[in-house]
Parts: structure tokens; C-alpha cells; sequence
């Protein structure tokens, strides 16, 4: 199939500059020899540290989101070619907290996807329903419009630079997980949305991670999944006690 494991710490907006420097270089040091693929996503005024610490290592760099324009009067916002000077790979973008927090809807996220991927960044899109949504039977239309909306106009060939990241909102820092029966389901779906979209062998090669309280204590059962192709980890992903022994299941 080809598909690979990819394992994402999102540092949301924890760590001081030298906090995140010190994770940066424990995971290089105690990643080097992980088998899957890794990435880190620290805060922007950390990414530059960063970048030369995992730079040349198996970890990416990535960023949490981006604006949706090149450049120009967007005040407090940060751009795709600022983010490529400093070395980034990939961009998050979509986040349930972008979404949910700062009201960021489907065009705009769409927006940032066509300009990051113009650019040559990977992409991992995040998508998920929120528990309302999930008690209202609504899990498969949310993820559908999300994943659909979200890559509109994005054409067959950069679609390989897309991951697609499954958080249901209610998961994520609650410290409930949907058991992998659960986010396998949906991550199967998705992946008929993509076939749908752009054929059954794009569909096959796609990356879904799931994200939402992954710990390295539910980490393998997920990636058990034949579906489920890696985690965006949040909580877990600040300390190398709980984020290697996931970037290392077995
Ligand atoms: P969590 O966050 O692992 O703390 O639930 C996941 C995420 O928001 O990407």
C-alpha cells in the first residue's frame, strides 16, 4: 500500500524558546533510530530554534497554521514564505481549535491549503466533529464537508503532499479517546470521500492520523487500525517520557 506511520507532536502554545529546544534535542537524540515518520510543531517565535536542531535529523518541522495570503497589511498574522525561510516542511492547518476558538470556516481553511501547498509545504489537514455533532448522528456529513471543502481545488498530484488528521473535538484534551473501533470507522470513511474524490490508488497512499488524547498507553491499539496511519498528538507530545513511547509503539 505504501503507506507509512507518522507520528506529529502539535506544541500548541506551550514552551519558551529554550523549553522547546531542550525537547527538540531529547527527541533527536531519542528518535534517531524510530522506524516511523516524525514531525514537531512548535510555537512560531520557536520554529527558527528549532529548525536547527531537527534540521538533517527524521524530524520535520512544522508550523500550526498560517495566513491565508502571501503577504501584505494582515497585522499579527504569519506568511508561507516567512514560514519556508526558517525551514518549515509542513503546515497544520484547520486545527479544531482554529475552527472552534478563532472561527476560522471551511473557505478560509481551504484558502490556507492551496496557498501552503502552492508554496511546497506539506499540509496536514485537521478535521473532526465536535460531541453535538456526534450525538446528532452527524459524524460522517462533518468529516465529509471538512475534507471535501477543505481541499477544494487541490489537484490530484498535490494531494500527495496532504495528510489528513481525524480529531474529534471532544477528544482532544479531554483525555478521552475514541476507542480505535471508533476513529477507525471514520477513518475509513474519509478514505472513500478521497477515493470519491481523486480515485481509489490516491485513496490507498492518503495518511490519516488520528488525534485526541493519544497516550502511550492507547497508542498501538490505534495504529493497530488498518486505517489509522500515524497520530497528531497534543498533550502528550510536550514531554519525551509520553511522546517517545508513542513515536515508538510497536
Ligand atoms: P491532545 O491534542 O493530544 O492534547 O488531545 C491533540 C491535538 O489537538 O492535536
Amino acid at each position: 500500500m505504501g503507506r507509512h506511520y507518522y507520528i506529529a507532536g502539535n506544541w500548541k502554545m506551550h514552551k519558551t524558546r529554550t523549553e522547546s529546544a531542550e525537547l527538540a534535542q531529547a527527541l533527536v537524540t531519542e528518535l534517531k533510530d524510530g522506524k516511523h515518520e516524525y514531525l514537531v510543531a512548535p510555537s512560531f517565535t520557536n520554529l527558527e530554534t528549532v529548525s536547527a536542531i531537527v534540521e538533517g535529523t527524521n524530524i520535520r518541522l512544522g508550523a500550526q497554521n498560517c495566513a491565508c495570503e502571501e503577504q501584505g497589511a494582515h497585522t499579527g498574522e504569519v506568511s508561507v514564505l516567512q514560514l519556508k525561510d526558517l525551514g518549515v516542511q509542513t503546515i497544520i492547518i484547520g486545527h479544531s481549535e482554529r475552527r472552534h476558538t478563532y472561527k476560522e470556516d471551511d473557505a478560509l481553511i481551504n484558502k490556507k491549503v492551496k496557498l501552503a501547498l502552492k508554496h511546497g509545504f506539506e499540509v496536514i489537514l485537521c478535521i473532526g466533529e465536535l460531541l453535538e455533532e456526534r450525538e446528532a448522528g452527524k459524524v460522517e456529513e462533518v468529516c465529509e464537508r471538512q475534507t471535501v471543502k477543505g481541499l477544494e481545488g487541490v489537484s490530484a498530484e498535490d494531494l500527495a503532499n496532504v495528510v489528513i488528521a481525524y480529531e474529534p473535538v471532544w477528544a482532544i484534551g479531554t483525555g478521552k479517546t475514541a476507542t480505535p473501533q471508533d476513529a477507525e470507522a471514520v477513518h475509513a470513511f474519509v478514505r472513500k470521500v478521497i477515493a470519491r474524490l481523486y480515485g481509489n490508488e490516491a485513496a490507498q497512499k492518503l495518511i490519516i492520523q488520528y488525534g485526541g488524547s493519544v497516550k502511550p498507553d492507547n497508542a498501538a491499539q490505534l495504529m493497530a487500525m488498518e486505517n489509522i496511519d500515524g497520530a497528531l498528538v497534543g498533550g502528550a507530545s510536550l514531554k519525551t517520557d509520553t511522546f517517545v513511547p508513542i513515536a515508538k509503539f510497536s
